[in-house]
C-alpha cells in the first residue's frame, strides 16, 4: 500500500507523461487507474490543478464514466453488461440474481473482499447476450445457473 506523499509522486509522473496532451483528463483518469487500481481521492484535486479545472469537473468525468473506480476492487472483478441488446434477454434477471447472490449493489466488494460487481455497457458480445466479463474474460449467454457456477469460481 502507498502512502499519500508516494501517491502524490506517482500521480504527478502520470501528469507528467500526459503533459501538453489535449482531452487529457481520460487518459490521466485511465493511467491512474491502471496504476493503483482504482482513482485514489486525493489524486482528484491534484488533476484538477494541473489541468486547469475544479474538483468537481474532475468528479464529474470519473462518476460518468463506469470505468472508473474511487475504491480498490477485490481479488476478482465481475462486471454484467446493462446495454440494451442484453437487456432483451434478460440482463436484468441476471443483474439481480448476482446482486442477490453476492449480497453486494454495483460497485460493491464482497465483505471477504473477493468479489466485485461492476456494470458495463456493451462488450460487443450482443449476439450472444446476457454478456459478462471475468476478471478481463469475455462470457456469453450468461443466465441465473451459469452466474452461479461462475461465482462459486470464484470463491
Ligand atoms: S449489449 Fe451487451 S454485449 Fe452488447
Amino acid at each position: 500500500m502507498l502512502d499519500s506523499v508516494q501517491t502524490t509522486e506517482r500521480v504527478a509522473e502520470i501528469l507528467n507523461r500526459h503533459r501538453g496532451m489535449e482531452g487529457a483528463l481520460l487518459p490521466i483518469l485511465h493511467a491512474i487507474q491502471e496504476e493503483f487500481g482504482h482513482v485514489p481521492q486525493e489524486a482528484l484535486p491534484i488533476i484538477a490543478q494541473d489541468l486547469n479545472l475544479s474538483r468537481a469537473e474532475v468528479h464529474g468525468v470519473m462518476s460518468f464514466y463506469h470505468d472508473f473506480r474511487e475504491k480498490p476492487a477485490g481479488a476478482h472483478v465481475l462486471k454484467l453488461c446493462r446495454a440494451e441488446s442484453c437487456q432483451s434477454v434478460g440482463a436484468d434477471r441476471v443483474a439481480d440474481h448476482a446482486r442477490k447472490e453476492l449480497g453486494i449493489e454495483w460497485h460493491e466488494t464482497t465483505k471477504d473482499g473477493k468479489i466485485t460487481l461492476e456494470p458495463v455497457f456493451c462488450l460487443g458480445l450482443c449476439a450472444c447476450g446476457p454478456a459478462a466479463i471475468v476478471d478481463g474474460k469475455l462470457v456469453g449467454r450468461v443466465d441465473e445457473a451459469k452466474l452461479t457456477k461462475i461465482i462459486g469460481g470464484l470463491k
